[in-house]
């Protein structure tokens, strides 16, 4: 055998034990698998898990699909669901997560887990809706979620984790319709072009580099926005004009300036709750805010607004409250429907 040979002999024979070594870690998972799998995340979880709800109810020997917090599959009896919010659980996401394979929503939000998310979540491909919001969590948001592409839903709001969001995040995500993030900073191109379209954004005191993002105005299906503390600089009428179906919009506490657009019942016609307070919002009220005919609640407060409320916001029938008060505090009252100036108020 020539030395070129032996080494095409050799790479061969490493190649035959990578494959080897490939077929032995995805050994066939099972209803059994699933069972050893929920019983080690028990194991990290339990030692402090106040009302110890896993401790009594996870029990060895019963049929774990009845478990609190399990929904299995009816034919292959796989774990589906896991759903375990607001338990109070302590401890860390142990690795053996990753092998439930038919797992489809896997939701732990406001919990009181530490450690980081672990990597072996990744090779759950068919997640729908996956939310860690509200624990201790740490480390780095991993870069395996941007592969998850049946994702739906992903909550990871007061994680604590330290992240730096990317394009990569999301590369797969295009079924993605509901975004809940916070305390993160994006660095995204300004003309990234996100791969899905949202329904609700929430993005809170995120760092998305001082004006509203391209990628958030391409969303034409939002419904909910909240992006209140994100140090946004610029004014509605550039920001809005895209997401006509928004009936929630919260974008308190940014620098947002400039005035209310005249149009803004055609931008968004069919608003229910409307908040810009905290804001550099100028200019005078525009009569076309009596446009916004399914306004509920709105706060202006706290803007850089002048001149005198339109008498016809008291027309706006469902309106319950405003900010500041029209009218005396009671906008549907017409009688009392002495304009008032902000400055007064
Ligand atoms: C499940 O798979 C394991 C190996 O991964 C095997 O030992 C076990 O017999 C299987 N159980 C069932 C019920 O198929
Ligand atoms: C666990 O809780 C569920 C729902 O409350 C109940 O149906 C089930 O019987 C419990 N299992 C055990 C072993 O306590
Ligand atoms: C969360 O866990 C830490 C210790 O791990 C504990 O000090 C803290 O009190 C817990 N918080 C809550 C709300 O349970
Ligand atoms: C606003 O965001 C900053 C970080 O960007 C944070 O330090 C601050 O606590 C946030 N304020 C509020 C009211 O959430
Ligand atoms: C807005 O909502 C209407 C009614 O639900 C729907 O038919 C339409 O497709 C939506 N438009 C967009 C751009 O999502
Ligand atoms: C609102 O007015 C702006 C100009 O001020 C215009 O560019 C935009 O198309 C108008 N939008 C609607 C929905 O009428
Ligand atoms: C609003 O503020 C901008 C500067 O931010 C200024 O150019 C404009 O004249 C102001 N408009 C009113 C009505 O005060
Ligand atoms: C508010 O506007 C007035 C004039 O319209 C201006 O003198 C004042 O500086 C502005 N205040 C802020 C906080 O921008």
């Amino acid at each position: 055998m020539g030395k070129e040979a032996a080494i095409i002999f050799l790479f061969l024979s490493f190649y035959s034990i990578e494959i080897l070594v490939a077929v032995a870690a995805t050994s066939p998972l099972n209803s059994s698998t699933d069972e050893h799998s929920l019983l080690a995340i028990k194991s990290h979880i339990i030692a402090s898990d106040p009302n110890n709800i896993l401790a009594s109810n996870w029990s060895v020997g019963t049929d774990f699909c009845t478990w609190i917090g399990i929904t299995c599959s009816q034919k292959h009896l796989r774990v589906t669901k896991l759903i375990l919010f607001t338990r109070g659980l302590q401890g860390t996401i142990a690795k053996e997560i990753g092998k439930l394979s038919f797992l489809t929503n896997l939701n732990l939000a406001q919990n009181n887990l530490s450690g980081s998310i672990p990597s072996s979540l990744g090779d759950l491909k068919a997640l729908i809706e996956l939310d860690l919001s509200s624990n201790r969590l740490s480390g780095e948001i991993p870069l395996f979620l941007g592969q998850l592409s049946n994702l739906e839903y992903l909550g990871l709001t007061f994680s604590s984790l330290d992240g730096t969001m990317f394009e990569d995040h999301f590369a797969k995500l295009s079924k993605l319709s509901d975004l809940r993030l916070s305390s993160l900073k994006f660095k995204v191109k300004l003309d990234w072009v996100p791969p899905f379209q949202l329904r609700r954004l929430v993005l809170k005191s995120c760092d998305i580099g001082g004006q509203f993002p391209q990628w958030v105005q391409m969303q034409k299906e939002l419904e909910y926005l909240e992006m209140n503390n994100c140090s946004i600089s610029d004014t509605l009428s550039k920001s809005l004009y895209n997401s006509k179906n928004l009936t929630s919009l919260y974008l308190s506490n940014n620098h947002i300036q400039g005035p209310i657009p005249n149009n803004i019942s055609q931008m968004l016609p069919f608003l229910n709750y409307l908040f810009l307070d905290q804001n550099r919002i100028n200019g005078s009220l525009p009569d076309s805010l009596c446009g916004l005919k399914y306004l509920l609640l709105m706060d202006l407060s706290k803007n850089n607004l002048s001149g005198y409320i339109p008498e016809c916001l008291g027309n706006l029938q469902y309106l319950l409250y405003m900010k500041p008060a029209t009218y005396n505090g009671c906008p549907r009252d017409k009688s009392a429907s002495t304009p008032m100036k902000y400055e007064d108020l």
